[in-house]
């Protein structure tokens, strides 16, 4: 199995996972990226069974409704019992580094608002350590320089990620050379640095599912 057929296997699974629990009023929580993009195409395929979406970025927004399927503004929701989503890097806490796509403000918070967060990932994303995928990092573009000091300070080699701007009109920092031995800690660190948006670490708020595939089928963990 190639690694599209490792992302497709577990956005089946994540399908499966999801739909006992559809009725026309659900509204899904969708994220960003390749594999959530597999999910999109087959959530597609039963888009009469519930009521339509929350996106996590303007492009699943897009493909959502090229598929036909209702995207909604979070703050018309009421409940969200579903997030669906890939990562860049996964332990087995089922904490996460997202935001390679740069979406992980709008991740972190549709996560924030779901009830049950489940991850998808094949399993060239599962560490022991998080850390090696550098740690995205949105912030306010006239923050970056100071950011970018404060970051080092805590051990990592902050890297402008040039060209990029987020769905939210901001810049992204990418940590490297990170061994992020206590996520939850360094979340918090980031978190209080003035300028920084958001991490792409969701170690305060970890997935609930994590469908893992490999070549021997997918594995499910559960928090
Ligand atoms: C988007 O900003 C990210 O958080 C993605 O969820 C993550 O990069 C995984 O993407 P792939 O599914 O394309 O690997």
């Amino acid at each position: 199995m190639n690694q599209d057929q490792l992302k497709q296997a577990v956005a089946k699974a994540a399908i499966d996972y999801i739909l006992p629990h559809l009725e026309p009023r659900s509204i899904i929580g969708v994220g960003t990226g390749s594999t959530a993009n597999f999910f999109i195409d087959l959530l597609a395929e039963h888009k009469y069974d519930f009521a339509g979406a929350v996106a996590s970025s303007e492009a699943t927004a897009e493909r959502l409704k090229q598929h036909g399927i209702s995207v909604h503004n979070l703050n018309s929701v009421q409940e969200l019992e579903f997030y669906v989503d890939g990562a860049d890097e996964c332990n087995k806490h089922l904490e996460l580094i997202k935001g390679g796509g740069a979406a992980l403000t709008r991740e972190k918070i549709v996560a924030a608002v779901a009830k049950t967060f489940i991850c998808i990932a094949d399993d060239s994303k599962k560490v022991a350590v998080l850390g090696e995928f550098p740690l995205p990092v949105e912030v306010i573009p006239m923050a970056r320089s100071y950011v970018a000091r404060e970051l080092l300070k805590l051990g990592g080699d902050p890297v402008y990620r040039t060209g990029v701007v987020t769905d939210n009109g901001n810049v992204i920092l990418d940590l490297h050379n990170m061994q992020i031995t206590d996520p939850r800690g360094l979340e918090e660190q980031i978190n209080a640095i003035t300028g920084v948006v958001c991490s792409g670490l969701f170690a305060q708020r970890p997935a609930d599912v994590l469908l893992i595939g490999s070549k021997n089928g997918v594995e499910t963990l559960v928090r």
